[in-house]
């Protein structure tokens, strides 16, 4: 198949088996294996997980489809993409502002996203040293305490030189496939790393299922019980489906633009929002077991990653090898998250700049590394700096926090509201109609979610997000 951009002379994926599986890669990401879990652990279980299946149908899905559209459209970088619908609707340019929102979102969470993606390099570090100082048998980090585990953590977070060092090796790594470009740098890790991803997240599944605590973790993860689903978990629940599906950033809109005229969208978004969702169930499978034949606690928070699995895989035999091939799962599937979001950056300032695609791309890892920099200083040497201390919301909070809030609570509620508004009522019908790739009671359906109950949905969590 042509390259997608092929007519314009624009970069473009190489098939449609290739923007899936990186749009997947992009979708599937520390919010799968590290986001989900916790949150369902510390929301109750069953009740937070039906639900969010339930947003990811009506929510999520109908926005990746709305993104994904504009992209495909406009053909060129995402506020132009905006642009163009707009402009070609007879409504006023400046809704380009509807992806310049997620552009500069997606910069800012790249910056935060690698120093996670760092502190996975330590761990894989950690079970790699394990290994050659233990070998294969019996469990991880035999006769170490395991409050020496858990001290692994803080002791990562206080220590400012290894922090900023792993963040700056994950971003550089993100940053060699941007500057290979769409089909020769992001596909190509996508085709090569997803299928490498998928097999390990099984592999280590099945050896939960038959070592671990199945039934147990089976009947936290999906026994509904409907007194559990108060008004706070439906709103983790959907800003976790939005944020797991990279949506509202203009992620999607971006890699939408490299799709040809001959894919389906409905059909490429509804394989991408069955696999996302997937991956974070199947990793919920692949990661209770452990925890509860460990009999440890499931509602770690963010800590459940980095301080209950390590010590999870102390309990279990090979520990050492499941665990580093754990972690080097956890890698994959953040690098492909994280070479996304550098994407849309990238791929503005490139048409904003008329630039090629390596200065671009370096100048945003450089503005990124430096942010990232703070991020990784505000849990050690800069945690008394508070950057939007002014402002009662972010008050207290370090660099790393204040990324994570703004674009969580701000950001991404109002770049996916406004691509709702772009896509429900300001664009012209006959121009959505010809993209979405949906016909009859399904268009309809599509339509009305698209207009109002995502709009409105998404409006609550904003709401709910200042507020709180
Ligand atoms: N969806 C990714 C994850 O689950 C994060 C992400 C958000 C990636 C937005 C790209 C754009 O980790």
């Amino acid at each position: 198949m042509a390259a997608a951009g092929g007519a314009t002379g624009r970069e473009g994926w190489s098939s449609k088996t290739a923007f899936v599986l990186a749009a997947i890669g992009s979708a599937v990401g520390l919010g799968n294996l590290w986001r989900f879990p916790a949150e369902a652990g510390e929301n109750g279980g069953g009740a937070f997980v039906l639900f969010y299946i339930f947003c990811v149908l009506l929510i999520g899905l109908p926005v990746l489809l709305s993104e994904t559209l504009i992209g495909r459209h406009g053909q060129s970088s995402p506020t132009l993409s905006a642009r163009k619908l707009a402009v070609e609707s007879g409504a006023s340019p400046y809704w380009e502002a509807v992806a310049g929102i997620g552009v500069l979102a997606a910069f800012l969470i790249v910056s935060f996203y690698c120093v996670v993606g760092g502190w996975v390099l330590y761990y894989v570090w950690q079970f790699i040293a394990d290994l050659m100082n233990s070998g294969v048998s019996g469990g991880a980090f035999k006769g170490v305490e395991i409050d020496t585990i858990r001290a692994f953590f803080p002791d990562l977070l206080g220590n400012a030189g290894l922090m900023v060092g792993l963040n700056l090796v994950f971003l550089a790594v993100t940053g060699f496939f941007v500057i290979r470009g769409v089909s020769g740098g992001i596909e190509v890790m996508a085709v090569w790393l997803m299928p490498v991803f998928f097999v390990l997240l099984v592999a280590i599944t099945i050896y939960g299922a038959f070592g671990g605590a199945f039934g147990e973790a089976m009947d936290f993860l999906f026994t509904f019980e409907p007194e559990k689903l108060t008004g706070e978990v439906m709103l983790a629940a959907v800003g976790q489906a939005f944020f797991s599906l990279s949506l509202g950033v203009a992620g999607m809109v971006t890699y939408g633009s490299y799709v040809g005229r001959d894919v389906n969208l409905a059909g490429t978004s509804t394989i991408i929002a069955a696999a996302d969702t997937s991956v974070a169930l199947i990793s919920g499978v692949c990661i209770f077991p452990i925890v509860f034949a460990a009999g440890l606690a499931v509602d770690g928070g963010p800590g459940l990653m980095f301080q209950t699995i390590p010590v999870a895989f102390q309990s279990i035999p090979g520990g050492t090898i499941v665990g580093l091939l754990f972690f080097l799962m956890v890698t994959v599937a953040a690098l492909t998250s994280s070479v996304a979001l550098l994407e849309v950056p990238t791929a503005w300032a490139m048409e904003k700049f008329k630039a090629s695609r390596r200065t671009c791309a370096l100048s945003v890892i450089i503005a990124a590394g430096i942010l990232g920099t703070l991020a990784a200083l505000s849990f050690n040497t800069l945690a008394d700096f508070h950057p939007l201390g002014f402002i009662p919301l972010f008050e207290g909070q370090g660099m790393f926090d204040v990324l994570d809030g703004v674009t969580a609570k701000l950001f991404m509620p109002i770049g996916a509201i406004l691509v709702c508004i772009l896509v429900g009522w300001i664009a012209d019908a006959r121009l959505v109609d010809s993209e979405n790739g949906l016909d009859g009671a399904l268009h309809i359906f599509w339509r009305f979610l698209v207009r109002w109950a995502c709009p409105i949905v998404l409006a609550a969590i904003l709401f709910v997000g200042l507020t709180s």
